[in-house]
């Protein structure tokens, strides 16, 4: 856990950048079903950054004015004790977070009203709506957790991005522990890998890797022999001879810090010559790309670089047709590999997307309107600290190998018959999909990759499949 001085830090440099006060709220339960039964607690990344391990509805009242910061919580009653468990007393909260004051969220309201003293109160929207609206109705803001431009006002985000921008060793640690844990879930889904298992069989040799670890996957876990739906959370598949299975998995450990890692390997324990060849091109890919991170370049220029790369391997299996410069610049690498080559990384899987493109594409830059590049999550210039993924792949689509409208853009460039056969072979199931992501930091000499002990190279993964058996 980032010690609580890392906490109070925090907050002391976010009071210094800020010329109002700020409340913020860490979200509540939210429900499953019926009302008392609820999901896992989760607190906003915002206030996780803050706080050490808060509680449910908790919210937290920072003013520049006199430097003070003061924490919510609930009143701590009998019946949650019976229920839940005692929670320990607001003056040992206030110990523990080394705040000024502990008050009771169920006054929130009068107490921000007397604690403002007639100035206007800024917050952020949070995932659960009904805190949302609570804050709406405090601070009297149209907040929107949904909205394109970020969670609240634009000078509270970017505070809180400048701070949560570059990882200090600490916040590296957590990731570390989190890209340890994974790898040994990894590693576990590739040895109890075997031909007449399931995909869920899987899921649950991940997912119960991070349990044992006390942790939990930081999204939805993606392990698939349909690697080739980018974002694939079903896991009905049983394992066949000839399949791949993709696995796009993370731990996120208990202060919220999480790894973000995909790693690709054949059922039968060997890739045929032609998933080898793919398997090859995407990881020639990705290390150009990690080694094109140094401070100053651009992300998109990484983007780039790896797309350049996945070109130059089409042209040579014959899938594409031309320079791989210019078919990179033209878009026509994105009818296999369709997303940006990653995003910043940290508390959230995808760090701070919910604020937007005004600070994952600054200075004016925009989206670029093509194919696949315009899914690309940030275009910043690299700096010392930065934290993000490198994850190219390339992926048999059916609905981008019949998609009329590219067929028609990349009529020259692509060959859509030979396209067409991936999408055929494997007794019919299709090629599928290959990625391969690691986690990246950007240093003075260039990246360290966090999750490089996750095997890759083709041998080492071969080696690893089915090791359990
Ligand atoms: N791990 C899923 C993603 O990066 O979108
Ligand atoms: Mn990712």
């Amino acid at each position: 856990m980032p010690s609580p001085a890392f906490h109070q830090q925090r907050r002391a440099a976010f009071l210094r950048s800020l010329d109002g006060p700020v409340l913020l709220f860490a979200g509540g339960q939210r429900s499953r079903n019926y009302p008392a039964n609820y999901l896992p607690f989760r607190a906003d990344s915002n206030f996780l950054y803050f706080f050490d391990s808060p509680e449910p509805d908790a919210a937290a009242f920072f003013d520049p004015a006199d430097g003070t910061v003061r924490l919510f919580l609930h009143e701590r009653t009998t019946a949650d004790a019976l229920w839940h468990g005692a929670t320990p007393p607001f003056e040992t909260e206030k110990t523990r977070h080394r705040v000024d004051e502990v008050l009771a969220v169920e006054r929130l309201e009068d107490e921000v009203r007397r604690l403002a003293k007639g100035r206007s109160v800024r917050s952020l929207a949070v995932a659960d709506h009904r805190t949302t609206l609570r804050a709406r109705s405090v601070t009297g803001e149209a907040l929107d957790f949904d909205a394109a431009d970020g969670p609240g006002d634009a000078r509270v985000c970017d505070a809180i991005f400048a701070l949560r921008k570059l990882k200090q060793s600490e916040e590296l640690e957590q990731v570390r522990r989190a890209a340890a844990i994974t790898r040994e879930a990894h590693l576990a889904a590739m040895r109890h890998t075997r031909a007449g298992s399931s995909e869920q069989e899987l899921v649950g040799v991940v997912e119960g890797t991070f349990a044992h670890h006390g942790s939990v996957p930081a999204y939805g876990t993606i392990l698939s022999v349909r690697g080739e739906v980018l974002h694939n959370n079903h896991h009905g598949n049983p394992l066949r001879d000839g399949d791949l299975v993709l696995l796009d998995a993370g731990a996120e450990v208990a202060s919220g810090y999480c790894a973000d890692v995909t790693r690709v390997w054949p059922v039968s324990g060997k890739f045929t010559a032609e998933q080898g060849e793919v398997y090859d091109i995407v990881l020639r890919a990705e290390l150009a790309a990690i080694a094109a991170v140094k401070p100053g370049v651009r992300y998109r220029d990484v983007h780039l670089t790896s797309a350049r790369v996945v070109a130059d391997g089409l042209v040579q299996m014959g899938l594409l047709r031309g320079r791989p410069d210019t078919l990179a610049e033209s878009g026509a690498h994105a009818v296999f590999f369709p997303h940006g080559v990653g995003h910043q990384l940290g508390l959230d899987v995808h760090d701070m997307e919910s604020f937007g493109d005004r600070v994952h594409y600054p200075g004016g830059r925009k989206r670029s309107e093509q194919f696949g590049t315009g899914y690309l999550r940030m275009d910043r210039d690299l700096e010392v600290g930065l934290l993000f993924t490198i994850e190219p792949g390339i992926y048999f689509v059916p609905a981008i190998l019949t998609d009329a409208t590219l067929r028609e853009r990349f009529h020259d460039s692509v060959d859509w018959q030979r396209a067409e056969r991936f999408v055929a072979a494997n007794a019919g199931r299709g090629f599928g999909g290959i990625r391969i992501e690691d986690d990246v930091l950007c240093t003075t000499s260039g990246a360290e990759v966090l999750t490089a002990a996750i095997p890759k190279d083709r041998a080492a993964v071969e080696k690893a499949v089915g090791a359990a058996r």
